[in-house]
């Protein structure tokens, strides 16, 4: 024992605060750089004996954090991040996040935090509008795409095995149709609740789940226990937009659950020169988009949506004796009986702050800048002698080939692209061979940086 007073943890101690905001005003003004990949022995060395049974002093801490731990973590939201799917969270959104965290923020009912389910269910109209979703639909923000599309899968299986067994149907193993292009978390998903993935092939329709490719799908595979379809808006890999119109029609035919995994691409519903793409979003049963993605708002943030919040609700609300109280008022708006999961941070209210804040043309331009650059390096691509453009970008992720590169090359490349600051790349496959893979997302990428990065495949 130490003989300190058990509150000493939860006093304002003003030293600390400065000495973190500090740290954050700096982080905030910086314009991110790349950063480097991390030595684990390094690592290692800096975090030996770190947590004692006395503490340290902060400042003591957060050194070792800035010294020894930032700058081994990849700056998502660098303009010079192409990898995977960056990040560029507003700073109006990211200050508004610290908000959140301060006040402790949980948004888990209505009863427990109306203002915040308020402000969130604001935010959600847009994207909810942006879709075409009718003023009835409703839904929740999630930690991510991965836990939003198992959500909305849930309630595609539950509802199917009711109606199924109202219909005097067998309780059989139920399977949902997946382009072979669909999010690895789609099977993930599919593994966790015990259902098949009838997995339809698009080589032949260029990555595209469209009505071709479902003829062919429901002429040569075994649907009969399909009772959902998962259609993408913006593939991970491609950014491909699939056919919704036909995806739509597909299940409406068969009454089947269709949900749209619009996780990475949903924003391009904000840009005029790609939305048309999405004809038919609007006809979906659930649909997810995250904001931690292509709407500018911080890590953890998926927006999940329901065309008929009260089918989620009837499988996702926890039933417990002292949740009994959160029930009996009104619960049209408890954002914990819409996914798997109870307690939650209110994280959409950073979006809400930024969408308030600056307002929807800022969204509109930004996320336009990021296909005009997609088209731009496309551009640059086919001119260059050496490069070849897998295909021509949908939205803002752009595949291509240098001749001649096997994977090793590749990923060369992208060690001396971060090694030198330029960028950070990482490579992929099309059709079995690797490509480089570039997604642009980030509104203060240039077009310098995309020469840049070219030049050096000279
Ligand atoms: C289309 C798509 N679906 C789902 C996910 C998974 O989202 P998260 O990483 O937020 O779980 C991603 C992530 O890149 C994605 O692009």
């Amino acid at each position: 024992m130490t003989g300190l007073p058990a509150d000493r943890m939860h006093t304002f101690d003003p030293e600390m605060t400065s000495l973190i905001l500090e740290y954050v005003r700096d982080r905030l003004e910086m314009n991110a750089p790349v950063d480097g990949l991390g030595d684990r022995a390094d690592i290692q060395v800096a975090l030996d004996g770190l947590i004692t049974d006395q503490g340290r002093p902060a400042a003591e801490v957060l050194s070792v954090y800035i010294d020894s731990l930032a700058d081994t973590i990849l700056s998502a939201d660098s303009p010079r991040y192409f990898a995977f799917i960056p990040a560029a969270p507003t700073k109006a959104a990211l200050l508004f996040d610290m908000v959140v965290s301060a006040a402790s923020l949980q948004a888990c009912s209505w009863l427990e935090a109306a203002g915040a389910v308020a402000a969130e269910n604001q935010a959600l109209r847009v994207l909810m509008d942006a879709a075409g979703l009718p003023q009835t639909a409703g839904g929740v923000f999630v930690s991510g795409g991965s836990a939003g599309n198992l959500s909305a899968l849930v309630v595609a299986r539950d509802r199917a095995r009711a109606q199924r067994l109202a219909n005097g149907l067998a309780d059989t193993r139920l399977a949902v149709l997946v382009s072979d292009q669909a999010h690895s978390s789609i099977a993930s998903a599919l593994n966790i609740l015990g259902m098949d993935a009838v997995v339809v092939a698009t080589d032949a329709r260029d990555g595209r789940l469209d009505r071709a490719a479902l003829e062919r799908a429901m002429a040569c595979l075994d649907v009969s226990n399909v009772v959902a379809v998962v259609a993408t808006a913006g593939t991970t890999n491609a950014g491909i937009v699939d056919d919704m119109q036909a995806i739509a029609d597909c299940a409406h035919d068969r009454q089947w659950w269709m949900h749209v995994d619009a996780a990475y691409g949903g924003a391009g519903l904000l840009a005029a020169s790609v939305a048309w793409r999405y004809d038919g979003i609007e006809r979906a049963d659930s649909i997810v988009t995250d904001p931690h993605k292509w709407w500018f708002a911080p890590y953890d943030c998926a927006a999940l949506m329901y065309r008929q919040p009260h089918l989620a609700r009837a499988i996702h609300a926890q039933d417990a004796s002292y949740l009994d109280v959160i029930h009996e008022v009104d619960t049209d708006f408890n954002p914990s009986d819409l996914a798997y999961h109870l307690t939650r941070r209110a994280r959409g209210l950073a979006l809400w702050f930024s969408l308030a804040v600056n307002g929807l043309d800022a969204y509109r331009d930004a996320v336009e800048h990021s296909v005009h650059l997609a088209q731009y390096a496309a551009q640059r691509i086919e001119e260059h002698p050496d490069l070849e453009l897998v295909r021509e970008p949908e939205l803002s992720v752009v595949l291509f080939r240098r001749r001649g590169w096997e994977l090793a090359d590749y990923a060369r490349w992208s060690r001396a692209l971060l090694e030198s600051q330029t960028a950070f790349v990482a490579h992929s496959s099309w059709r079995g061979e690797p490509v480089a893979r570039l997604v642009f997302l980030h509104p203060s990428t240039t077009q310098e940086v995309v020469d840049q990065m070219l030049q050096t495949l000279r």
